[in-house]
């Protein structure tokens, strides 16, 4: 099944997040027709304006739970389910580490059981995360998954999400479930939010007021960014591809950084006059606090299946994230 078949309804959970929103623009821009269902704890119903826009009768939106909407998804078929909804965010997951595990688990088993059960290909959005404290670099596929002791909740998110992998497969392997398990490491953009934690947002809007930017530990951690808009475009190529299903992809950029060059670049694409700022991990985050040196990406997998390529430069996402700062400075906040 095609993603670019018009008419086809796709189940986009999570819809009205950042990541989920620009898939659901993709997928209506393609002629297909969406229900989202998101319960909009940490998205937002403006998020879906530009996908309303594109079709103004191809989208749904169910304000719920996953498992609270499924009963009454009972007897409707989709094309596709992407599986989006999740707690999401460093800051969201350690106030709350029993509300990040709970949602993470028992919402993806829901939502695999009604894929099982209606024979509906599914797509999860995995996480860089569960390699844990692994420190290969860079990380790929068939890595041992290494996490930290779990008294440090950090790890809380990760392990769940793993569990959330091993259940696809599982799915995959007995019911025949077309599966695929799509792990995203920093994706940035439009619409992203910094009070969960997340560090582009954070920094675009200090920069933009000529607040210091902070950068958490030594700013020496080196990650790879990939714009959104890159990311969500490959999402129903992955999951319209037979040989992808049953696998594990990673999606990121391969341009790493690290996080104190990332905050100069901000400085530079900005023009701002801020000047960069080290706050200790324990004083953001408390003292158990741990955090890898190095999160990279192999993407050769997802390359050599539907020919990915991060094609979003990190100072275009900077410079269309100062627009939207501009034009509404909540939509970061
Ligand atoms: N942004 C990243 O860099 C990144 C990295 C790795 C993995 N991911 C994964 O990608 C997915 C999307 O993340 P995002 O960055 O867009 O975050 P987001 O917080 O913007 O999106 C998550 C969405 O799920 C919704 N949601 C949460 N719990 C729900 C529930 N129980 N029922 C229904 N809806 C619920 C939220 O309201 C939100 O709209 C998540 O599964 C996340 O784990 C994101």
């Amino acid at each position: 099944m095609s993603a670019a078949q018009t008419g086809c309804r796709f189940l986009v959970t999570g819809g009205a997040g950042f990541i989920g929103s620009h898939l659901c623009e993709s997928l209506i821009e393609s002629g297909g027709h969406i229900t989202v269902v998101d319960d909009l704890s940490t998205g937002r119903r403006s998020n879906l304006d530009a996908a309303r826009m594109f079709g103004t009768n191809q989208l749904e939106l169910i304000e719920s739970t996953v498992s609270g909407a499924l009963p009454s998804l009972a007897a409707r078929r989709f094309d596709g389910i992407y599986h989006l909804a999740a707690a999401v965010g460093v800051r969201l997951v350690l106030d709350d580490p029993a509300r990040a595990v709970e949602t993470n688990i028992f919402e993806t088993a829901a939502i695999l059981s009604f894929a099982a059960r209606t024979r509906t290909p599914l797509l999860f959005a995995s996480s860089s995360e569960v390699y844990g404290k692994g420190v290969r670099a860079p990380f790929k596929e068939d890595d041992d998954l290494v996490f930290g002791a779990p008294t440090v909740s950090r790890w809380s998110y990760g392990l769940s999400k793993a569990i959330d992998e091993q259940l696809a497969l599982a799915h995959a392997q007995r019911d025949g479930l077309p599966v695929v398990i799509a792990r995203f490491f920093n994706t940035v953009g439009p619409r992203q939010r910094g009070r969960y934690g997340m560090v582009l947002p954070r920094f675009v809007a200090a920069a933009v007021t000529g607040a210091p930017l902070q950068v958490h530990g030594s700013g020496r951690q080196v990650r790879c960014f990939c714009d959104v808009r890159d990311v969500a475009a490959a999402l129903p190529r992955l999951l319209d591809h037979a040989a992808c299903h049953g696998r594990v992809f990673n999606v990121g950029g391969d341009r790493p950084v690290t996080v104190e060059d990332l905050a100069a670049l901000v400085i530079r694409v900005t023009g701002s006059t801020s000047v960069i700022e080290h706050v200790p991990y324990a004083e953001v985050f408390g003292s158990a606090f741990e955090d890898l040196a190095i999160r990279v990406p192999d993407i050769s997998r997802i390359r050599a299946e539907i020919g990915f390529e991060a094609r979003i430069s990190l100072e275009r996402t900077i410079a269309d994230l100062v627009t939207e700062h501009a034009r509404t400075p909540e939509a970061t906040a």
